[in-house]
């Protein structure tokens, strides 16, 4: 066709510029893999299409903030990996997490929670909670007295972690769910250590569900958000909070995330039994006064990780290494010093400056978290190769 026979030739070119892109539009084939909807706002063809979209009675998107097509994508394949009816998606594990809890909870109301949670959930609980009326008490949730004798009338709900930050401690989740729902209240689990992969907190009780998705889900550090798998109705209800307080997870990390989300069977795996060679090396080594591992038998949880981790225990442990900061510079170039985790490769972490940073040093003491105590997220490399690394590193 000649410019000239162009049906929009007409129109000036700002016009032209403005329109353009309707090829890509409907070229007539579907792509294998979900393109990336950076759109942020959605077209209609009259005010009746508009109307079915807005009413929710046909499901689409129409607004960024309210979700895009990606993160819609995600959801549905992080419910059924989770079990759960629903999933909402956010920009991080924290936003995941508040709008999860908002969702129940509002001014009067009590939520129990353990005291060993990731360091932010704990700032969240003690420090802006309570600004919005909603009281939190710390327990020891590996003690059911000690979480039952903290429950009160106006208990929403009890917070807990599958798999505890650093120190691996694995509270009894099934029972915790009977006794949550004994007094009618709900089981919260951030499940981010274990990944679905290796226990699937909603089908032993838990209601709530959360992961940040920057860690196994995703898995190569290049995609943040977080998730809430739960039922319709508490998902529509942390979700109404979600978008209030504008918590939306971009499409391009929706998108990098289901890319990771496709080899976390394959992943999970590996980490695992790498993460488990390592910890038997460890826990064997002299310069290594304690190892932190669900799969190892001196684990006061090992005979609960075994019956409820059937797959293995994930590729997460802790150990306190004597010369603590000459080791990790003798793995610097090879397992790198990196403040998070579950990447493919091998990191280390030192929880005391890091995650829980925020708390005081007494805080950390108590909950067992010391100046010697490193944090390892055993990647799925060659196992020989991860292995020999740090016993170099630890005969250095
Ligand atoms: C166990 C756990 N929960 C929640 C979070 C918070 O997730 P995000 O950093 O995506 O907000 C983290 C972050 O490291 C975590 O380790």
């Amino acid at each position: 066709m000649s410019d000239s026979e162009h049906p929009a030739t007409h129109y000036d070119l700002s016009t032209l510029a403005a329109r353009s892109g309707e090829e890509a539009r409907s070229n007539g084939s579907t792509p294998l893999a979900e393109p990336i909807y950076q759109s942020t706002v959605y077209a209609y063809p009259d005010l009746d299409a508009l109307e079915e979209a807005m009413s929710g009675r046909v499901p689409s998107s129409f607004y960024y903030r309210n979700g895009t097509p990606n993160a819609g994508s995600l959801e549905r394949a992080l419910a059924v990996l989770e079990g759960t009816e629903a999933a909402l998606v956010a920009a991080s594990g924290m936003a995941a997490i508040s709008a999860a809890l908002l969702g129940v909870l509002k001014v009067g109301d009590h939520i129990v929670t353990d005291a060993r949670v990731y360091g932010v959930s704990y700032a969240l609980l003690k420090d802006e909670f309570p600004r919005l009326g909603i009281e939190a008490s710390f327990v020891d949730a590996l003690n059911l007295e000690e979480v039952e004798a903290a429950m009160r009338p106006n208990t929403r709900i009890v917070h807990v972690e599958s798999l505890t930050n650093p120190l691996m401690t694995m509270p009894d989740v099934p029972a915790l769910a009977e006794l949550a729902h004994r007094h009618h209240a709900l089981l919260s689990v951030d499940n981010t250590f274990a990944s679905p992969a290796v226990f699937r907190p909603a089908l032993h009780g838990a209601d709530l569900v959360t992961h940040s998705l920057s860690k196994y889900l995703s898995g190569h550090s290049t995609a943040f958000g977080g998730v809430l798998c739960a039922s319709g109705e508490l998902v529509a209800l942390a979700r109404i909070r979600l978008l209030r307080l504008g918590g939306t997870i971009s499409a391009f990390d929706a998108w990098m995330t289901m890319q990771g989300l496709k080899t976390l069977g394959l992943r999970m795996r590996a980490h695992s039994g790498n993460a488990q060679a390592v910890a038997d090396v460890l826990a064997n080594h002299p310069r290594v006064k304690r190892v932190y591992h669900p799969g190892l038998s001196s684990h006061p949880q090992f005979v609960r990780a075994a019956e409820l981790f059937p797959n293995g225990f994930g590729g997460m442990l802790s150990a306190e290494v004597e010369g603590a900061p000459a080791f990790v510079k003798a793995l610097a170039g090879k397992i790198p010093l990196a403040p998070s985790l579950a990447d493919v490769q091998s990191t280390l972490s030192h929880p005391w400056s890091t995650s829980h940073r925020v708390l005081s040093e007494d805080e950390r003491r108590h909950l067992g978290i010391t100046p010697g105590l490193l944090r390892f997220s055993i990647g799925i490399e060659d196992v020989g190769d991860i292995l020999s690394d740090i016993e170099g590193a630890l005969g250095e």
